[in-house]
C-alpha cells in the first residue's frame, strides 16, 4: 500500500541551524595523521594538509568541527599541542592506546578549519577528565584573548597574532562512561562543569557551553545523569550533549533499519529531562541539544580489536575503527539525519562522528587516494538541501515488524523549505524487499516542478566503496516522479535513501 503525508507551510518544526551539519576530528587512529594531515603526501599543501581531503570535506558540507576528542580529550594537555612542532612532546594516549606525537595541534586545527572555508566553525572540548578549571581557562585565554597577557602573547609568538575566536566549547567528554579517563559521578561532574562554566564565562560571557549528557540512552544512569548535571549547570550552559551509535545486533537488520526510532526517543527523553529541571528551577530558559556524536559504528569489531592488542604496543596513528559502510548502512545513516532534522527545534548542534578514516564518510590511503564512503552522499545532500524551515511531517505509512521496536513505519521522512520557497523531501524506505509508493499532498506551497529525485539504493545492499573500487556506489536519478495538481507521486526503491527537490 501507499505511504502518505501532507506538507503545509503553516505547520513547521523550526529553523535548521547550520551547526546541525557538524562533524568531529579526534586524535584517534588515522583521523588526523594520514587523514586530514599528511606532510609529504603528493596532495599536501605547505602546511601538510591534504588538499584532496579538503576538497571532499568542502563537498560534504560540514560546519562545526568538534576537536580534539572524544575520549582523547580526557588526557589532553593543550600546551603540548602548541609552539614549534619539533619541540612538542610525544605522549601516551590512554584512550586509544596510541602514541600522540603532537605534530598536529591547536594551530594546525585552526589552519585546517580556515582551509575548509567560512562554513567551518571550531567546537573545542576541554579536558575535565585529568584536568579542571585552571587548564580550561589557560586554553581559552591562549586561544581567544587578543593580546597583552602571557598566554595571548605566547600564541602570537607561536605565529598566530589573531585570536582563534572559539565560541563553542564542550565541557569534557562522556564523563558518565566508566571507560573515560577521570570518569565521574553525575554530582562530581555537575559541580566541575558548573565551576568550569562559571570561570569560562568570567573570561568571556559570550562563550557557548555544552555540558556532557549520557554516552547513550542505554547507560544505566541515563536521564538521572542529565537531571543531576543540569541541576548544577542549568543557568551556566547552553547545551546538553547526546551520543548514539547504531549497528545490527545479532544480525537483526530490520531493527537496525529502525535505529532512528531509538534516536528520536532519545531526543524526546532528553528534552523532557531538560524541561523537567527547567520547571523545577522555575526557569524560562530552554536548554538546547548538541547531538555531538552520532553514526553507524560496528563497535563489536572495535571491542574485538581492543581485546586482542599487545599491551606493550603504543603505535602512532594505527588503523582503528575504519568501518567500511554498505548501502544498507547508508540508508540507516540517512534515517538518522532525518531524525535530527525532525527535531531541529531543539537539536541545534550535531556532529557526525567522525570526519576521516575513523567511522568516517571520507577514507584515505597513506600516500594514496581519498574517496567517499556510501554515507558521504546522504550527509552531503542533507547539508546542501536541508537548510531552512523544517516542515512538520506526520506520515501515514504501512508498517513492518521489528524485534526491538515492534511495528514500525516503513517510511521515515522529513521536509525542509528553503528561504526561496523550494522544498526538499528526505525519505527512507526501510522495506528490504519491496518498493514503497509515496504520495505527498502539497498545500499552500506553490510548488509545480520536480527538480530532482535522487536515490541511494542498490540491487546489492552490501555494496560498498573501497580503495579497489572507490566509485562502486553513488546516488542515481529516480524515474517517474511526478507533481500533478499539488500532489507529489513517487515510488521509493526497496531499501533506499531519497532526496526529492521541488520548486
Ligand atoms: O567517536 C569514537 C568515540 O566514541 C569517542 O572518542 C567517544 O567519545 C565515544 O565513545
Amino acid at each position: 500500500s501507499t505511504a502518505r503525508f501532507t506538507l503545509d507551510p503553516a505547520f513547521t518544526v523550526g529553523e535548521v541551524d547550520p551547526r546541525l551539519f557538524g562533524s568531529f576530528v579526534e586524535h584517534l587512529g588515522r583521523c588526523v595523521y594520514t587523514g586530514i594531515f599528511e606532510p609529504g603526501h603528493p596532495a599536501a599543501d605547505a602546511a601538510g594538509l591534504r588538499t584532496d581531503v579538503l576538497g571532499l570535506v568542502r563537498e560534504l558540507g560540514v560546519t562545526a568541527l568538534r576537536y580534539p576528542g572524544g575520549n582523547f580529550v580526557s588526557g589532553y594537555r593543550w600546551e603540548d599541542s602548541v609552539g614549534p612542532a619539533e619541540d612538542r612532546p610525544r605522549r601516551l594516549d590512554l584512550a586509544w592506546h596510541s602514541t600522540e606525537t603532537n605534530r598536529f595541534g591547536l594551530a594546525e586545527y585552526i589552519a585546517f578549519l580556515r582551509a575548509v572555508g567560512p562554513q567551518a566553525e571550531p567546537m573545542m572540548a576541554v579536558n575535565l577528565g585529568t584536568r579542571g578549571v585552571a587548564e580550561a581557562l589557560e586554553l581559552q585565554e591562549y586561544a581567544n584573548h587578543p593580546a597583552g597577557t602571557a598566554l595571548a602573547d605566547l600564541r602570537a609568538a607561536h605565529g598566530d597574532k589573531d585570536p582563534y575566536g572559539i565560541r563553542l566549547w564542550c565541557l569534557g567528554n562522556e564523563m558518565d562512561g566508566p571507560w573515560q579517563t577521570g570518569h565521574k559521578t553525575a554530582a562530581e561532574y555537575g559541580r566541575l562543569a558548573a565551576e568550569t562554566a562559571r570561570a569560562m564565562r568570567q573570561l568571556d560571557p559570550d562563550v557557548e557551553l555544552v555540558a556532557c549528557g549520557s554516552s547513550s540512552q542505554a547507560m544505566p544512569t541515563f536521564a538521572s545523569w542529565e537531571a543531576t548535571v543540569l541541576e548544577e549547570t542549568y543557568d551556566l550552559v547552553d547545551y546538553i550533549s547526546l551520543h548514539a551509535y547504531y549497528e545490527p545486533e545479532d544480525g537483526d537488520l530490520d531493527s537496525f533499519l529502525a535505529s532512528a526510532v531509538d534516536m528520536e526517543s532519545f531526543i524526546d527523553n532528553v528534552v523532557a529531562t531538560c524541561d523537567h529541571v527547567g520547571a523545577r528551577l522555575k526557569s524560562k530558559k530552554r536548554i538546547k541539544l548538541s547531538f555531538d556524536e552520532w553514526n553507524v559504528w560496528y563497535t563489536s569489531r572495535w571491542e574485538a580489536h581492543a581485546q586482542a592488542h599487545d599491551p606493550a604496543d603504543w603505535p602512532e596513528a594505527p588503523r582503528l575503527l575504519e568501518d567500511n559502510y554498505s548501502v544498507l548502512d547508508a540508508v540507516v545513516f540517512g534515517s538518522l539525519l532525518i531524525a535530527l532534522l525532525r527535531h531541529a527545534d531543539r537539536v541545534t548542534v550535531a556532529c557526525l562522528a567522525q570526519l576521516v578514516n575513523v567511522i568516517a564518510p571520507i577514507m584515505t590511503e597513506p600516500g594514496g587516494p581519498a574517496w567517499r564512503q556510501t554515507t558521504f552522499f546522504p550527509f552531503a545532500q542533507a547539508s546542501r538541501h536541508g537548510r531552512g524551515q523544517v516542515l512538520d511531517v506526520r506520515v501515514d505509512s504501512p508498517t513492518y515488524d521489528t524485534r526491538r521496536f515492534g511495528p514500525t513505519d516503513l517510511l521515515h521522512a522529513t521536509a525542509v523549505r528553503a528561504d526561496d520557497g523550494t522544498v526538499t523531501v528526505f525519505a527512507v524506505n526501510r522495506d528490504r524487499a519491496d518498493a514503497l509508493p509515496l504520495e505527498v499532498a502539497l498545500t499552500g506551497l506553490g510548488l509545480t516542478t520536480v527538480v530532482e529525485h535522487s536515490v541511494l539504493a542498490d540491487a546489492d545492499p552490501d555494496a560498498r566503496n573501497t580503495l579497489a573500487d572507490p566509485e562502486r556506489v553513488a546516488p542515481h536519478p529516480a524515474e517517474g516522479t511526478t507533481l500533478t495538481d499539488g500532489v507529489l507521486g513517487a515510488v521509493l526503491e526497496p531499501l533506499s535513501w531519497n532526496v526529492i527537490r521541488l520548486a
